[in-house]
């Protein structure tokens, strides 16, 4: 199939490398020219396993980068949509870039084309693409518009692609519907997977996955309840957390007996300092604005979104409990990113923590495996120094403070840090290491939902030892 896909931004550029691995012919267009012609020059504007593989191995063959959209349309048969989705206001979902997207596909339209919908689109969006493409002259029979929403991570987005748990189509007639089905043929026959794939299939995936077809109106619907549902989830169990805390249990084992009901099941439960990232914050606030606006109050959702604000606060206030005084200490911060494995730092609760630090008179010195470059545009140049590794990071600092989840923290030579921090103080707001652990390399250490490791001396005082 010959695809166009709008939009070469983390879910654009992920679709449009899977898409060509599976065998369909690209054309991934963006209207941000310095973007297109880095990719042109064979460049990965993104941090994200297997993504440069892929683009290596299809660029300029099976993917051509352009920024004209009518030639992009002129030449496919499918087109996605996956421009941003940005919060607006009153919450709202701004679809400013689809509407726009759409009056210019309107107009070079050439024949039949399925408009897909990928990015994260209120519930109805499909009925307003339609108007607006018959508003600017397409012919009412000369095109259909199908969901079909995306539910990659960034940092897994590439195996989240192409070794999805389901792949969701919502088209409201047949010939919409039998066009997605084709384009993930390869997915769902499991061909895809026999002929060798580039990209190793991850433990506990199912393949080849299920394909759900829904009206267009559940799709969307599905994809905002989603997010919702798996932000509650977050937002639930550091609520539980912060009640471990108050009565001294240890959230991990909580876990493990809540996981272990298949009925929940173990993912997403990992407590910190709150979700973030370009999706959960937006979605969530247009999931409530849609809500409202078609009558319902989804005021459940308020209590999640409140309980992540307070995480950050809380986590603010943990720092104070270790250390005393915040203003002139210098502390080391391990993680910018809003999570492991991405150098995305939108609405990313690290950099949140990092701007309060810097309010209460703190010096920080960062590190992220990924995300400092992008960091550096929204962080104030007072204040931050960045470092070239972790343990350049701690060598002196009062603190280390650890805001994101990044697999080569876990793997931290704990001796090395302990001998390069100033003082042995380890606030994680991600719960990477074991408390046993870091009460042997003798740390202070504080995470969430976990009793405090003191020093030893503290220890014996409390009869602990
Ligand atoms: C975005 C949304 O935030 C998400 O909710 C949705 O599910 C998918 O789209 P993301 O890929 O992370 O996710 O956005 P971003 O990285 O900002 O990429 C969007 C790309 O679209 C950018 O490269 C931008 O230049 C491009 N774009 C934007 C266009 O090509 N045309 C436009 O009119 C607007
Ligand atoms: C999310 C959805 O998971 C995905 O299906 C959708 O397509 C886009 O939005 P993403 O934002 O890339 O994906 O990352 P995700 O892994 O969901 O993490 C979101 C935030 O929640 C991160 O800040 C992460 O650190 C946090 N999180 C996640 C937790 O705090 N605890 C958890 O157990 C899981």
């Amino acid at each position: 199939m010959k695809i166009a896909v709008v939009g070469s931004g983390y879910v654009g550029l992920v679709a449009a490398a899977c898409f060509a691995d599976m065998g369909h012919d690209i054309i991934s267009v963006d209207n941000d020219a310095n973007k297109t012609a880095m990719l042109q020059r064979g460049e990965v504007p993104i941090h994200e396993q297997y993504l440069p593989e892929l683009l290596a191995r299809h660029g300029g063959k099976r993917i051509a980068f352009c920024s004209s959209l009518p030639d992009a349309v002129a030449a496919s048969d499918a087109i996605f949509i996956a421009v941003g989705t940005p919060q607006g206001g009153d919450g709202y979902a701004d679809l400013s870039y689809v509407e726009s997207v759409t009056r210019e596909l309107a107009r070079a339209m050439n024949g039949y084309k399925l408009i897909v919908e990928k990015s994260t689109v209120p519930v109805f969006t499909h009925d307003w693409i339609r108007k607006v493409m018959l508003l600017n002259g397409a012919a009412a029979d000369s095109f259909d518009v199908a969901s079909n929403p995306e539910f990659l991570r960034e940092g897994t987005a590439v195996t989240d692609f192409l070794y999805p748990d389901r792949i969701v189509v919502g088209a409201d007639n047949a010939r919409s519907a039998a066009m997605l089905r084709e384009i993930y043929g390869p997915l769902t026959s499991g061909s895809y997977y026999q002929a060798g794939p580039a990209v190793p299939r991850p433990d506990g995936t199912h393949i080849p996955p299920a394909l759900i077809e829904t009206s267009a109106k559940s799709a969307e619907l599905i994809k905002h309840a989603c997010n919702a549902f798996l932000a509650m989830k977050i937002s639930f169990i550091n609520a539980v957390a912060n009640l471990c805390e108050s009565v001294g249990a240890d959230i991990r084992q909580v876990c493990n007996g809540i996981g272990a009901d298949e009925r929940i099941g173990p993912r997403f439960l990992n407590p910190g300092i709150g979700y973030g990232g370009s999706c959960f914050p937006k979605d969530l606030a247009a999931f409530r604005a849609v809500a409202r606006e078609c009558g319902y109050d989804l005021r459940l959702l308020d209590e999640v979104i409140n309980i992540n604000e307070d995480q950050r606060h809380r986590f603010l206030r943990k720092v104070r409990r270790a250390l005393w005084t915040l203003r002139g200490k210098r502390l080391a911060v391990l993680g910018l990113s809003f999570k492991g494995g991405t150098d995305d730092v939108r609405e990313s609760p690290a950099i949140a923590v990092v701007e309060m630090l810097l309010k209460e008179g703190s010096e920080v010195r960062v590190y992220d495996p990924a995300g400092m470059q992008r960091a550096r545009e929204i962080l104030p140049a007072s204040g931050v120094t960045y470092a070239s590794s972790p343990y350049q990071a701690a060598s002196g600092a009062d603190a280390l403070l650890i805001l994101t989840d990044w697999a080569e923290f876990a793997a931290l030579d704990l001796d090395r840090i302990h001998a390069a921090l100033g003082y042995p103080i380890v606030v994680d707001g991600r719960n990477l290491f074991d408390p046993a652990v870091m009460a042997a390399h003798g740390f202070y250490y504080y995470s969430v939902g976990r009793p405090d490791v003191q020093s030893s001396a503290d220890r014996r005082t409390a009869g602990i030892e």
